[in-house]
């Protein structure tokens, strides 16, 4: 194929992102009436949604009875340090009851009490037991319902699809560019609508929860260039308990499962050291807390040889283990050829989570572009500054099904628009441009990149070395330029990879640059410089791609909340939590 063809498919709702938020909204807008395609870039049956494991929060109260959807809402709200869309919060806090009961109606088969009822564990930060489960493996039980139940609706899920450029022409979206990672043949989809499900950004942290080729930060690069805006891309989460050892594994998750079933956290000393962080919430105190505890015992040299701190499930029975968290026991076995119900396991931070993302409207998932929607982590703002463990599978489902809903009523009302030359030729260019001789490698690059991003914005930050982070940022991106890229014999891993560093590099810039621009401590961003949490910082930073390619960020004051109702929660909240200082003016 010479590098200027491609075929052109109609389709009227093209979903780019075959996890959780892609399948549910692909089910949405099928049911609605309209035709749907969903482009993957991973086989369909190992999305990262897989990874996903402890559970999906609901306040059915089945355990605790005072659990109600507000409760659900000002834990949210509150542990987000009041910087979460409450619009959004409400919504998933009220919807995430009836998603739970059909996903579980599809097929994930969640953790029952008496046959019946939802069993609930706990999560960190949550007022009661709200998460449901299946396992360890809540991730994996969704993705396989949503795909049985996209096979009974006949969904074309085209695997390897990887998404170069979104056409846009006068700020109207209408489908997007694709490159197929194992054959390089090239679609131009032409779409009514376009769903962006295509995740975070958090693999170009050295130490990640996320694998190679997944949550390289492609839908904010793709999200930008068609003119949407971002939110607090500085609020990364790192969760707190990620594998250290082998290499080529370390940052895998350990799920937080492991704490709510119980599990304790213990320096090289022995101390149970999370009193000194959190002596009410212990291990399950808030994800931000727990991962800044475990980061200062390592750095303060009571961590192990290693670089971690013990987390010791050994206490619990056997059978125990391996009913609720099999796959956490499977996983030491196999890569360290530890029985975590005989020894403790040694874990450490890693990066997990992107709480910013793209600025869409909270009911509707419209990002503002014409035609163009997007549902789950791509999308910023309702975590706020810190995400409770549990409500990102939550979020999937409900605003996949909204983003559906809204996306399949916008094409039933417009044609296809034509498919623009100039727009398709550029794609093309954009592609081409990547293929050539050089001296850079690009997995050396890649690896450098995450080096950076971890030494310079990583759970604890600062000026000079944010400032630091983004002068190497500067020098990798002319090294792109350098790259050196070839097809031999039909392999096109090497330009994937140059394609995802474009995405990569201007997601780690949008990153170091709002965590400069955001002068205090707030959940997950943390500035040794700035330490404490400022009520004038209380904001949000946007950042949008200027006319002539460059990040501008703009900073905006957060709307109030005016439901008196959620305000009692969160009032009454605050005060039997150990969050210090209120929220609400
Ligand atoms: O630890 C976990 O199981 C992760 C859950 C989540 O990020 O929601």
């Amino acid at each position: 194929m010479r590098y200027s063809e491609h075929s052109i498919e109609y389709i009227d709702v093209l979903v780019i992102g075959s996890g959780g938020a892609g399948l549910r909204s692909a089910i949405e807008a099928k049911t609605s009436g309209v035709s749907v395609k969903i482009l993957g870039k991973r086989p369909k049956e190992d999305s990262h949604t897989v990874l996903a494991a402890g559970g999906i929060n609901a306040a059915f109260g089945n355990l605790d009875k005072e659990d109600c959807w507000q409760q659900h809402f000002a834990d949210t709200y509150i542990e987000g340090y009041g910087i979460g869309d409450h619009k959004a919060i409400e919504i998933m806090a009220k919807e995430s009851m009836n998603i739970v009961i059909e996903i579980d109606k599809w097929g994930a088969n969640l953790a029952k009490i008496n046959n019946r009822d939802f069993d609930q564990r706990f999560f960190g930060a949550h007022t009661y037991r709200r998460t449901c489960y299946s396992g360890d493996f809540t991730g994996k039980s969704i993705i396989k319902a949503l795909l049985k139940r996209s096979q009974e609706l006949s969904i074309p899920i085209n695997d390897y699809e990887y998404v170069t450029d979104l056409l846009t022409k006068d700020s109207k979206c209408f489908g997007a560019m694709s490159l197929n990672i194992k054959s390089g043949e090239r679609t131009a989809h032409i779409a009514k609508s376009v769903i962006l499900a295509t995740g975070g950004h958090t693999r170009i942290w050295k130490r990640s929860s996320s694998r190679r080729h997944e949550n390289n930060g492609d839908g904010f690069y793709l999200g930008l260039k068609a003119g949407c805006s971002l939110i607090n891309m500085e609020m990364v989460q790192f969760h707190p308990t990620g594998m250290i050892f082998p290499d080529d594994i370390a940052g895998t998750l350990v799920t937080e499962a492991v704490r709510g079933e119980g599990g304790i956290l213990r320096n090289s000393k022995g101390e149970r050291f999370m009193k000194k962080y959190d002596s009410k919430r212990m291990e399950l105190s808030t994800r931000d807390r727990v991962t800044i505890a475990n980061y200062t015992e390592i750095i303060e040299g009571r961590g192990t040889e290693r670089g971690g701190v013990y987390l010791d499930i050994s206490h619990k029975d056997k059978a125990f283990i391996l009913e609720k968290i099999p796959s956490i026991h499977r996983q030491f076995v196999e890569f360290q050829m530890l029985d975590i119900s005989e020894k403790p396991m040694e874990v450490a931070p890693t990066a997990h989570y992107s709480m910013g993302g793209l600025v869409v409207s909270p009911e509707e998932h419209f990002t503002g572009i014409e035609g163009l929607y997007a549902a789950g982590e791509v999308v910023g703002g309702l975590h706020g500054a810190n995400r409770l463990g549990g409500n990102s599978l939550a979020e999937i489902l409900i605003f996949g099904k909204r983003a559906g809903k809204f996306a399949a009523k916008h094409a039933k009302n417009i044609k296809y628009q034509d498919p623009n030359k100039n727009v398709i030729n550029s794609a093309h260019g954009r592609i081409n441009s990547r293929i050539k001789s050089g001296k850079d490698n690009g997995l050396d690059l890649t690896n450098e990149l995450g080096d950076l991003m971890w030494r310079h914005c990583g759970v604890i930050r600062n000026d000079q070395s944010l400032k630091l982070g983004l002068e190497k940022l500067r020098d990798i991106k002319i090294r792109i330029e350098k790259l050196n890229v070839q097809i031999d014999s039909g392999n096109y891993e090497d330009l994937i990879i140059a394609l995802n560093l474009e995405a990569e590099t201007i997601s780690a810039e949008a990153t170091l640059l709002s965590a400069l621009e955001r002068k205090e401590s707030r959940g997950a961003h943390q500035r040794k410089d700035y330490p404490k949490r400022e009520e004038s910082e209380r904001l949000n930073y946007y950042i949008k791609l200027s006319n002539i390619g460059e990040l501008d960020i703009s900073k905006k004051s957060i709307k109030n909340i005016d439901n008196q109702l959620l305000r009692d929660y969160i009032n009454k909240t605050e005060k039997i939590t150990t969050f210090e200082g209120k929220l609400l003016e």
